[in-house]
């Protein structure tokens, strides 16, 4: 009988997706969910064909070029791939993959959420009723801005951007975005495009940031951007918090230039700029963009159609290098 491919996988996956794995590979799990620094990486991908990474594994070319020569293939249990060296896999001819499509809704959910949580104050309400000190009801109490026919600017106008446009359409919102190509019609329905991010900002109340952390967009909202938008405006970001600029969004925070944030992603998470927990007007999720019992299933087997296809001899679907 051949023998089967043995795969490092760096971290605990759902259930029916390490079943699949342990029936079709030979699979060294990560029961206890630990992260393995670098060198934990480089010596538990000794003997191993293929590694099937998440995010939080940080494949960068130093320790691409020391994995083992048996390794053919980095799987990621993601979309983005800002956490893979492409050129430095390209150069080894290790075969990259990720897993997009399938959490474009779950992560537009997410979006919507903070939206609407951002600009109705969920976090600080909730504290409220949670510490007891909820006084009583006033006309004026906790007023915060409705999203309803507001201007929404979308920075990265993919797949889940294009959802949240289509999410945003039903609360009546005027959508505004920017994308290094201008959509179709038939896509863009009815969406203004801007050429350049710069333009778009004085027209966003709201601004969804959905583009990938690369280095083109790398801090790319930063003081100067946010001094673009209007006063009082709310800014999400679902995408990566390499994209902006923390100490620059924090002080337009706390100066009141912007009314609220809603963040779901951030610079060197777990451990985020202090400054955002300090803040009232934030509404701070652990990034749980595509954390569904659905999309999670999904990626995963996204993930094991790709690491099929190589070991198949086949181009994987989702071929990064
Ligand atoms: C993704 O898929 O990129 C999510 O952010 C989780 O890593």
């Amino acid at each position: 009988m051949q023998k089967k491919p043995v795969i490092l996988v760096t971290r605990k996956l759902p259930e029916a997706v390490e079943t699949r794995l342990a029936e079709d590979y030979e699979a060294h799990l990560n029961a206890e969910d630990q992260i393995y620094s670098s060198a934990e990486l480089i010596s538990l991908s000794d003997g191993v064909d293929a590694l099937l990474v998440c995010h939080t594994e940080k494949m960068s070319a130093e320790v691409i070029a020391r994995l083992p020569q048996r390794v053919r293939a980095i799987v990621s249990f993601s979309v983005g791939y800002d956490h893979i060296d492409l050129d430095a896999a390209r150069k080894r001819d290790i075969f990259v993959t990720n897993t997009p499509e399938v959490l474009s809704d779950a992560t537009a959910e997410i979006a919507m959420l903070l939206l609407l949580g951002a600009a109705r104050r969920s976090s600080e309400c909730e504290q409220l009723i949670r510490t007891a000190t909820w006084a009583d009801w006033s006309p004026t109490y906790m007023l915060g801005l409705q999203l309803t026919g507001k201007r929404l600017g979308i920075v990265g106008m993919g797949r889940v951007g294009q959802i949240v446009a289509r999410r945003a359409r039903g609360f009546d919102m005027e959508i505004h975005y920017h994308n290094r190509t201008r959509l179709d019609p038939e896509r863009e329905q009815g969406a203004i495009y801007h050429e350049d991010v710069d333009s778009m900002l004085p027209h966003c109340q709201f601004l969804s940031i959905n583009c990938p952390a690369t280095p083109d967009t790398h801090q790319l909202l930063n003081a100067e951007r946010i001094a673009l938008l209007p006063d009082g405006a709310v800014v999400v970001n679902t995408s990566r918090g390499a994209v902006v600029d923390d100490d620059a969004l924090i002080a337009a925070l706390k100066a009141g230039k912007l009314f609220a944030a809603g963040l779901d992603v951030f610079n060197n998470e777990p451990d985020i700029h202090p400054g955002y927990r300090e803040l009232s007007n934030t509404v701070l999720l652990p990034h749980i963009g595509s954390a569904t019992v659905e999309t999670r299933n999904a990626m995963g087997f996204r993930a094991l159609d790709n690491l099929d296809a190589i070991f198949a001899g086949n181009e994987p679907r989702d071929r990064l290098a």
